[in-house]
């Protein structure tokens, strides 16, 4: 399904780049299959593709048949986590641009900052609409999704009273505990279920990504039939297993001296994919003052401003390129008689002949300049490849934490704001250092 193309990179990396990281990746796939290296209580998703809740499943299915026809619009709360999984896969099985993959209902994210400008827009746009609410929240008390909640579900209950609110309104939350699932045991919304072992950049395919993608129309069975070929596949040991082959090249770029790894595709659509990646590789590896530093760009767009970073500056990145083998559609570039702007030559050619031209010649560019470029190729933006995408990265993401030795399923390092903010925003238990804070601040 996929294929793994390192000869770009050859001429950068050592030759023994992956025998000399067996011992170690045997290690890793071990603490990943039996859940007990660092963080193993939350390596739930290594087995999600095929172990998950059946019964759940078919509810989302058939709650999201019901925001079908009765919304126009569904809002989506949430941040990070409980955020990208579901955008990513929307935008790119649809499209970047919302309007141009009309979809019943419409889908929009909000609780993912704290911008006023943002959310009145979105009100905005609600109004004389039908709409629903799905809250993710997996604490049930992050701020930014939370104040969002409050806001939406206020207007929700003004336009169709607390009861017909009620019916509209689905939860994503822990099994258990959390200030979501307490309001959403009280005010009976229809529940969702983050399971304990999978951690917020791990869960796209559980309820968290799969209600908000199943809304938008996407066949969610598909999506997890490919993760689970993917996971199949994966589990199995040998320097063939591409991310086995992508988790040793990209460690040993690492140590060489690459600290940033570029993520590219050439679908526009492709651009929130690059968001989730970056959270899944930066909150996994970024951390004890370690790590590769995750960016994305979206070629050929970036070509025109990247691009020249890319070939002359500081030489510290290496380039993993997405591409789709197939486009959806095809155009061919018209004749014109008059050949003003010089172009006949490509009379006839497809479009994607000449996008195909654009990235070969980007990347021997690239190589020349000092930048390795691994290939990742998937047949088309469909379901199943893009199942098998996911769950390639998150394997990969699992196998990269463990070769760098750190924990890749905590995320110590996002209290620090978080903490800050409580105590300007006055949350009780946070006196002493609001007031430290406020004499630094001035
Ligand atoms: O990966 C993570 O754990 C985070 O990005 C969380 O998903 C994010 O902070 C949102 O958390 P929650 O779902 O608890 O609101």
């Amino acid at each position: 399904m996929l294929k793994l193309d390192l000869s770009n990179a050859s001429s950068f990396l050592p030759q023994d780049y992956l025998t000399s990281r067996m011992d170690a990746l045997e290690k890793a796939r071990v603490m990943l299959a039996e859940h007990n290296g660092p963080g193993g209580d939350f390596t739930g998703w290594v087995r999600l593709p095929v172990d998950y809740d059946k019964e759940e499943f078919a509810r989302i299915q058939a709650a999201a048949e019901k925001i079908r026809a009765d919304s126009d619009v569904l809002v989506v709360i949430g941040i990070g986590g409980s955020y990208l999984g579901a955008r990513a896969v929307i935008e790119l099985l649809g499209s970047a641009d919302h309007k141009l993959a009309p979809n019943k209902p419409e889908i929009f994210f909000a609780g993912n900052g704290l911008s006023t400008d943002a959310m009145c827009e979105l009100m905005d746009y609600l109004e004389g609409k039908d709409w629903s609410i799905n809250i993710i929240s997996k604490s049930g008390t992050t701020t930014e999704p939370a104040v969002a909640f409050r806001i939406f579900k206020n207007l929700l209950e003004e336009k169709y009273g607390k009861e017909g609110a009620r019916k509209r309104i689905y939860a994503t939350t822990d099994a258990h505990k959390g200030a979501l699932k307490g309001l959403a045991d009280g005010e009976g919304y229809e529940e969702f279920v983050v399971p304990d072992a999978v951690g917020g950049r791990f869960s796209v395919l559980t309820a968290v990504g799969l209600l908000p993608i199943a809304c938008a129309g996407i066949d969610i069975a598909a999506l997890m039939e490919g993760a689970a070929q993917a996971m199949e596949e994966l589990a199995r040991p040998g320097a063939d297993n591409p991310a086995w082959q992508y988790a040793a090249a990209r460690h040993a770029l690492y140590t060489g001296g690459k600290k940033v790894e570029i993520l590219a595709a050439y679908e526009p659509s492709f651009r929130f994919f690059g968001e989730w990646w970056k959270q899944l590789y930066g909150e996994s590896e970024g951390k004890e003052g370690k790590g590769l530093f995750p960016a994305s760009v979206e070629f050929t767009a970036d070509l025109h401003s990247m691009g020249q970073y890319i070939q002359e500056g500081e030489r510290l990145m290496f380039e993993t390129v997405v591409r789709f083998d197939k486009s959806r559609g095809s155009i061919t570039i018209p004749h014109d008689p008059d050949n003003v702007d010089g172009l006949n030559f490509l009379a006839g050619k497809e479009l994607s002949f000449v996008a195909e031209q654009a990235m070969r010649g980007t990347l021997l560019a690239h190589v020349d300049g000092g930048v390795p470029n691994l290939v990742v190729t998937v047949p088309g933006r469909c379901e199943k490849s893009v199942g098998w995408l996911i769950y390639f990265f998150e394997y990969a993401c699992g196998l990269s934490g463990y070769l760098l030795e750190v924990n890749p399923f905590n995320q110590p390092g996002v209290e620090a704001y978080k903490n800050n903010m409580y105590a300007l925003l006055g949350k009780p238990g946070y006196e002493d250092r609001k007031a430290e804070l406020e004499a630094r601040l001035g």
